[in-house]
């Protein structure tokens, strides 16, 4: 597959940009009155993190992000989805702003533009305010309105300069690995009605920000949220297969409640289609919350573009009694350091079902290759496996294009090696490689390579 016509080109304002995030990559975890994260906390669980890594220090991007927007120029990039640490900004999580916190974030909005990099923002990845934990955390029916206030104080603070909102990244992935299975922070097994709770007042906090943006923006504004759809690829082009695909990407399992809020549909449908999925039938009887007319009004805020990650999908096809059933990868299968397995038609392939389905302009927020970098002999850092894998995903992302899907930007994970939340620094992401030991950074092959992707606009993937 990933056959592309000849002519297919990315359009001309196309963005091109990388991704990160606060606790990623900022360090700089207890200065300047930041308050703590559930990640701060989260980390110091003995057998939480991978060698009981943490994001104390990270990439010092608090104090470096000087040379890393110089860094960003250099590779040409137009763009920056950054997220903002909640508790930085507001240590307690409601009420008294850190001025020094909104100052950094200040200050780096201001290099981007001069460096004419646009910054997308996303409000929250996952660093939650661990005061608010304190007091019930996501459980709390006060919650939405916590993220709507801090949303404010964002949006007022930089709104004259940001155009570019994401109010949560991932929320499902919030949802289930840290409220159900325990494996991200906070850390918590919570039993399903406990958890449809933490997902709803999640969503709710979702719109509730949307309304902020829109209320407090002072410039134009556009917003969405990052999703991470469980996209299936179809094994083969046969009509059956794809429609096989079609459904398992959509399908919220069983049709009664499975308590496996990992599948991120019950969350777009009732953000972009203001309605639950097929599965929530007994959302009730599992013991959700009520979402009344008034909820999903909420819930289901109108969004400017539908934003998504995307890194691997498995295959599905139609089995012989017509259900999708998935093919399972051959021996030796290509994977990345994660043991993610290698699927470069997944950005063909969901950025085609997530328009027939929602119909919004689309940006891919993540994608990207984990890797055991190294420094080699000569001092560069070698990575032809990630350009190979991105230059094949770009290239099923121009073919979707070339289809007639609208796609406005693709922002590559990451812009740097980063702390890989529970898996710590095991793995690298990054366009850029990070020697923690001595903060320096060194542009890896592929940001010379991602670099003359942008200057060509996507017309050297062919060379
Ligand atoms: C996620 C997050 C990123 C990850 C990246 C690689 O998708 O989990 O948005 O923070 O680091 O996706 O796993």
């Amino acid at each position: 597959m990933n056959v592309c016509p000849a002519d297919a080109t990315f359009p001309t304002n196309f963005v091109w940009g990388a991704a990160a995030a606060s606790y990623q990559i900022e360090g700089g975890a207890h200065e300047d009155g930041k308050g703590l994260s559930v990640w701060d906390v989260f980390c110091r669980k003995p057998g939480a993190v991978w060698h009981g890594h943490s994001g104390d220090v990270a990439c010092d991007h608090y104090h470096r992000w000087r040379e890393d927007v110089a860094l960003m120029q250099e590779m040409g990039l137009h763009a920056y989805r950054l997220s903002i640490s909640w508790p930085r900004v507001m240590p307690q999580g409601t009420g008294a702003v850190n001025p020094q916190g909104l100052a950094f974030y200040d200050r780096l909005v201001d290099a981007l533009l001069a460096a004419n990099v646009t910054p997308y923002v996303t409000l929250f990845h996952w660093d939650y305010p661990y005061e608010l934990y304190c007091q019930g955390g996501w459980l709390n029916s006060a919650s939405p309105a916590w993220f709507a206030d801090y949303a404010t104080v964002v949006v007022n603070a930089l709104s004259d300069r940001v155009h570019h909102w994401l109010t949560l990244n991932e929320p499902q992935v919030l949802v289930n690995l840290g409220h159900s299975l325990g494996l991200h922070a906070p850390g918590d097994r919570l039993d399903s009605a406990q958890v449809l709770r933490v997902m709803v007042h999640v969503l709710l906090a979702h719109g509730k920000a949307v309304q902020a943006i829109r209320a407090a923006a002072r410039g134009p504004s556009a917003v969405g949220y990052a999703a991470s759809p469980k996209l299936c690829l179809p094994a083969s082009l046969d009509p059956a297969d794809v429609e096989a695909a079609r459904q398992s990407t959509f399908n919220c399992g069983t049709p009664r409640f499975s308590g496996d809020l990992g599948q991120g549909t019950w969350y777009e449908d009732l953000v972009f289609l203001k309605q639950p999925p097929a599965g929530l039938v007994d959302f009730d009887e599992a013991g959700g919350p009520a979402i009344g007319p008034h909820d999903l009004d909420l819930i289901g805020q109108p969004l400017d573009f539908f934003a998504f990650n995307l890194y691997t999908a498995p295959s599905v096809r139609a089995g012989s009694d017509g259900q999708p059933e998935q093919v399972p990868y051959p021996a030796g299968h290509p994977m990345n350091a994660l043991h993610w397995p290698l699927t470069p038609d997944a950005l063909y392939w969901g950025a085609l079902f997530l328009w027939e389905r929602y119909h919004l302009p689309i940006f891919v927020t993540e994608n990207g290759l984990a890797n055991l970098d190294w420094i080699a002999r000569d001092g560069r850092v070698h990575d032809p496996q990630r350009i190979d894998y991105t230059a094949r995903c770009l290239l099923g992302l121009r073919r979707a294009i070339a289809e007639g899907v609208d796609v406005r930007g693709y922002f590559h994970w990451s812009l740097m090696d980063n702390f890989e939340w529970a898996e710590g620094y095991k793995q690298r992401f990054g366009l850029l490689y990070v020697d923690y030991p001595t903060q320096k950074r060194t542009l890896k092959d592929s940001a010379y390579w991602y670099r003359d992707v942008i200057a060509s606009n996507g017309g050297m993937l062919d060379a």
